[in-house]
């Protein structure tokens, strides 16, 4: 079930980005997760004085899609400024598999669109995941 176009997608993102806080490195990013049900959460990155302590903006997308109920992210776009593609840290690259499938698709985006989808393969091979703690 889809309810988010791309358009709409970009869109809250960048909206998601304007709320960033971000002093230290002045570097805004938004991020937006749309889930197999269509449910769709948007997190900011938040740092502070320590600076290691801050948070992504995927971090928060998530963090908000799990304190709903939900736990299967279908589309995740990753929106920020300038001339370079913002692709997720190693650590949110971590933190997004744990709720990906093997069909989710991970946007780059700037302002103005989505710049590069990659599937959760391309962004984190050989991935580490809760299967792999199987016995
Ligand atoms: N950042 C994100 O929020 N997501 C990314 O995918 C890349 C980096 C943040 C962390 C920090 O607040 C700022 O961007 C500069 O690294």
């Amino acid at each position: 079930m889809s309810s988010l176009d791309v358009k709409k997608a970009v869109a809250l993102a960048n909206k998601a980005m304007s709320k960033a806080y971000v002093p230290y490195s002045e570097f805004k990013v938004g991020a937006v997760i749309e889930t197999l049900n269509g449910k769709v959460y948007s997190g900011c990155n938040v740092e502070n004085a320590a600076y290691p302590e801050g948070t992504c903006a995927e971090a928060g997308a998530i963090s908000a899609m799990v304190l709903d109920g939900e736990q299967k992210i279908d589309n995740i776009y990753v929106l920020g400024n300038g001339e370079q593609l913002v692709t997720p840290c190693g650590g949110c690259r971590q933190k997004i598999r744990e709720f990906s499938t093997p069909d989710t698709q991970i946007h780059i985006c700037g302002p103005e669109g989505v710049r590069k989808t990659l599937s959760m393969e391309e962004l984190l091979p050989f991935s580490f995941g809760p299967e792999n703690l199987k016995k």
